[in-house]
């Protein structure tokens, strides 16, 4: 290994989220933090090189991307996924929930319907209804341990609510899924024939996991493409979502045109500077930093399915396919909504996502994000089968 992601980096006291100021968010101090999707690593230090460099410049003026910043995106894309970005269709947005918003301020006027398939990452919820929409759900199947769509249900309520938009996690935050491609065909043929915009949230396509591979929704017909949005962005893959820059890909030049609308209606222009420098020199140089970051991330998965196997096997791990959120069915243990939420944190002391925040269909599960030191995931799992074992 090239780089040491056991290496403890404190956080604290650099007003992170994940870490600092837990009071204002009603934690207390001393739960083990592994809730939001940001990770412990520092990024590859390429990357820091490349901000340090541009730093040193001193003058932050308005930045742009050039035809460089636009080359290395596609190259990682075409040579990761076969997906092929051309420059002109990419518009750089703050963060992909800032352009899920635009989008449904671009497709969609205010009292429209728009699906989201629950449980899923909650924003996806937000920026619906607080610009006015209709939220519709189109749950997930979960069947057997695992997660699969139902299409014959997903048609029926899109048409029932005569919805607009369909807002899609490929992969799937928080159940894991890397949809396959006949998948994403039906989904798409669905929303297609129906009037329906679909937009991809592919933040977390770079952590398939082996065995499953990332399909881009942008690698479907051009027919399926041209009624899509693909966000995507390096935040989660170098740990850069402090830099806020993400790519929205919009192969239809009407729609592209309406995003950008929307966009600019909403007082934003030109991209952050460190986070275009940043977002370049991951593309160009972050592959073997992130290979390397992968095969760590596959021992913290395996820490997790061992240990709750040996100690806790009333818990369900569902086996992802992609992210590093880890989502495990707690139902066996009779806890839900806050009183799962006071046992993770008042028993087991730690700072989680509990499941019922991605919607109901999430009641009864737990999120936990495995992006960490492998000393400090083993401290939590410890904390969390104590906590169990003291409930029997
Ligand atoms: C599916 C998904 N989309 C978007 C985001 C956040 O993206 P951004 O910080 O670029 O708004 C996250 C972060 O957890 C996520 O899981």
């Amino acid at each position: 290994m090239t780089y040491d992601f056991d290496k403890a980096i404190e956080r604290h006291g650099t007003d992170c989220l994940k870490f600092d100021q837990p009071e204002k968010r009603g934690r207390s101090a001393d739960l083990l933090s592994l809730w939001v999707a940001d990770m412990d690593f520092p990024t590859a230090p390429e990357i820091t090189q490349a901000i340090i460099n541009r730093t040193q410049h001193g003058v932050f003026g308005y930045t742009e991307p050039g035809p460089s910043y636009f080359d290395a995106l596609d190259a990682w894309c075409a040579e990761r996924y076969g997906w092929h970005v051309a420059a002109e269709q990419v518009t750089v947005t703050p963060g992909v929930v800032y352009a899920l918003a635009a989008a449904v301020r671009a497709f969609t006027q205010p009292g429209d319907a728009v699906v989201i398939q629950q449980p899923v990452y909650y924003p996806f919820s937000s920026v619906v209804t607080e610009n006015g929409r209709a939220l519709v759900n189109a749950p997930l199947v979960y069947e057997g341990g695992g997660y699969s769509i139902d299409f014959d249900e997903l048609e029926r309520t899109i048409r029932q609510a005569g919805a607009k938009l369909l807002i899609l996690c490929n992969p799937h935050n928080p159940v894991g899924r890397a949809w396959a491609a006949g998948e994403l065909e039906r989904l798409g043929e669905i929303c297609l024939r129906n009037g329906v915009v679909v937009v991809s949230d592919e933040i977390h396509m770079d952590f398939a996991r082996p065995g499953h591979a990332h399909t881009s929704f942008a690698t479907l017909s051009d027919e399926l493409v041209n009624n899509s949005v693909i966000c995507t962005s390096a935040s989660k893959t170098f740990n850069l979502a402090g830099l806020q820059v993400a790519n929205i890909v919009i192969g239809d030049r009407q729609k592209r045109r309406a995003f950008r609308n929307a966009v600019s209606a909403s007082g934003y222009s030109q991209g952050n500077t460190l986070g275009l420098v940043a977002t370049q020199a991951a593309y160009e140089h972050g592959g073997p930093w992130l290979d390397e970051l992968k095969d760590y991330l596959e021992g913290n998965w395996e820490l997790l399915a061992s240990t709750l196997k040996d100690r806790a096997p009333q818990l369900r791990l569902i086996e992802a396919e992609s992210t590093y959120l880890a989502w495990i069915d707690c139902r066996a243990l009779g806890l839900e909504g806050a009183a799962l939420e006071r046992f993770v944190e008042d028993e087991a002391g730690l700072w989680l996502d509990c499941g019922h925040i991605f919607g109901k269909d999430g009641d009864g599960f737990i999120r936990i994000n495995i992006a960490t030191q492998r000393a400090y995931l083993e401290r939590a799992l410890d904390q969390l089968c104590a906590a169990i074992v003291a409930r029997r």
